[in-house]
């Protein structure tokens, strides 16, 4: 039997009433394989790598699309590997690429992001390149999860919300793992779990899931602060950074460093000469404080209380000349600058914070999106604004997961 056959041999309980023998055109953003059947309809199915042969049972079919669920991998594709863990296998929404091989990960990934150019942005000739990836397993600093009925920390099934605890985390780094692994929340609804990479603190806290009740915790070693106000320290490229448990943070120190050289390369040299640089987005100040040269002004907007205040502290230790604005970028009115970075949230930038970010006439953009949809989007936004997308840098901050972080540079016209 194939390595895939077996991966996913038991996968399927009931006799399938629908079933195809489909072969998987590509991958497309979210993860899922692209299929056609006979009559053309596309159909969407997780766990597949492109040219594999698949045994698909459908699962929900409209008229344009329908979505099937494998039964039996019929011929592999070279970059299939056997999933390696065991809340995966019991139904865990976390890392839903762990049968692809990681050196092929970061590749399939900026396949998507070209294709999410492609058709998004009508931007068939973009160039992305393939930058760097973290560790394959261990790299994960920070988790924001679920509880199960007996507060066991979880994450959620695909598509629907039951909790599947996980014992251990493969891509936790071992700290945290260890809190993944001993801490229970009662009575909890969601609970953000941390740790520094750098100088081993450890932070959680968590909301109820009944405003009034008590959340019954135990398990929970001495070291680890609690509450929203309790911070690590990470030193990203020779900073150090105060992150506090309601602000975010990178999903590692391995990922936060990465960005940082990727950002610094696609800005170039336009950082080297810019007087004014607007860090959009810029939570703690994890731009701000390592790449941007002192000699600039900088001027950080963020939409956060938390992480502002985690961001006036980091900078006051760092720079010189800046400003902390509290905004939401959309409403933000901004001054002149010579470089604009921008790290939105997954939704990305959308046309008001567009314009308000083409508003400063920076002569270089740079966009961090961590949606391939919502950054192809974003690209032709930011066209219909002035600025055209010269290339993009796919990066691996996720692995074993469909998730891709891009780092863009946008020129201006004229
Ligand atoms: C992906 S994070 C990037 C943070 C930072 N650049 C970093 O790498 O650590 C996005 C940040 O934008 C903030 N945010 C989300 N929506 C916002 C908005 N509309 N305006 C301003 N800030 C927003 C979030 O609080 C978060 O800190």
């Amino acid at each position: 039997m194939a390595e895939g056959s077996r991966a996913y041999a038991g996968a399927v309980a009931s006799v399938p009433e629908h079933l195809e023998h489909l072969r998987i055109e590509q991958v497309v953003a979210g993860g899922d394989g692209l299929a056609r059947d006979p009559s053309g309809r596309v159909v969407f199915v997780p766990g597949v790598l492109p040219g594999e042969r698949v045994d698909v049972r459908f699962v929900s079919a409209k008229r344009d699309f329908a979505r099937g669920e494998i039964v039996r991998v019929v011929e592999p594709s070279p970059d299939r590997v056997a999933a390696p863990c065991d809340a995966r296998a019991r139904g865990c929404g976390g890392c839903d690429w762990q049968h692809v091989a990681p050196a092929s990960q970061l590749a399939l990934k900026a396949d998507v992001v070209r294709e999410a150019l492609r058709r998004t942005a009508r931007l068939p000739e973009a160039q992305v390149d393939t930058g760097g990836s973290v560790s394959s397993w261990g790299y994960r600093t920070s988790m924001r999860v679920a509880v199960d009925r007996h507060g066991a920390v979880a994450l959620r099934r695909p598509r629907t919300n039951e909790p599947v605890a996980l014992e251990h985390c493969l891509v936790a780094h071992p700290a945290l793992d260890e809190l993944v692994h001993s801490a229970r929340f009662v009575g909890a609804d969601e609970v953000s779990l941390r740790v520094s990479a750098t100088t081993g603190e450890r932070s959680a806290w968590w909301t109820r899931a009944h405003p009034g009740d008590e959340v019954m915790v135990s398990g929970l070693p001495d070291d680890v602060a609690t509450g929203s106000d309790a911070v690590v320290h990470e030193r990203v490229a020779g900073r150090e950074l105060r992150v506090s448990g309601e602000s975010f943070f990178q999903s590692g120190l391995e990922a936060a460093e990465l960005l940082v050289r990727t950002v610094a390369d696609v800005a170039g040299a336009a950082l080297i000469g810019a007087a004014e640089v607007v860090d959009a987005y810029g939570g703690v100040g994890l731009f701000s404080t390592t790449l941007v040269p002192d000699t600039a002004h900088v001027t950080l907007v963020e939409g956060s209380a938390a992480a502002c205040d985690d961001a006036r502290h980091n900078l006051r230790a760092a720079r010189s000349r800046h400003e902390v604005v509290r905004s939401s970028v959309e409403r933000w009115r901004p001054d002149r600058a010579d470089l604009v970075i921008a790290d939105p949230s997954r939704q990305g930038l959308g046309p008001e914070a567009a314009r308000a970010l083409a508003a400063t006439e920076a002569p270089v953009l740079v966009l961090v999106g961590c949606d391939p949809v919502a950054y192809a989007r974003d690209a032709g936004l930011l066209a219909a604004c002035g600025y055209r997308l010269v290339h993009s840098v796919a990066i691996d901050l996720f692995p074993q997961s469909h998730h891709v972080e891009v780092v863009g540079r946008f020129e201006r016209d004229g």
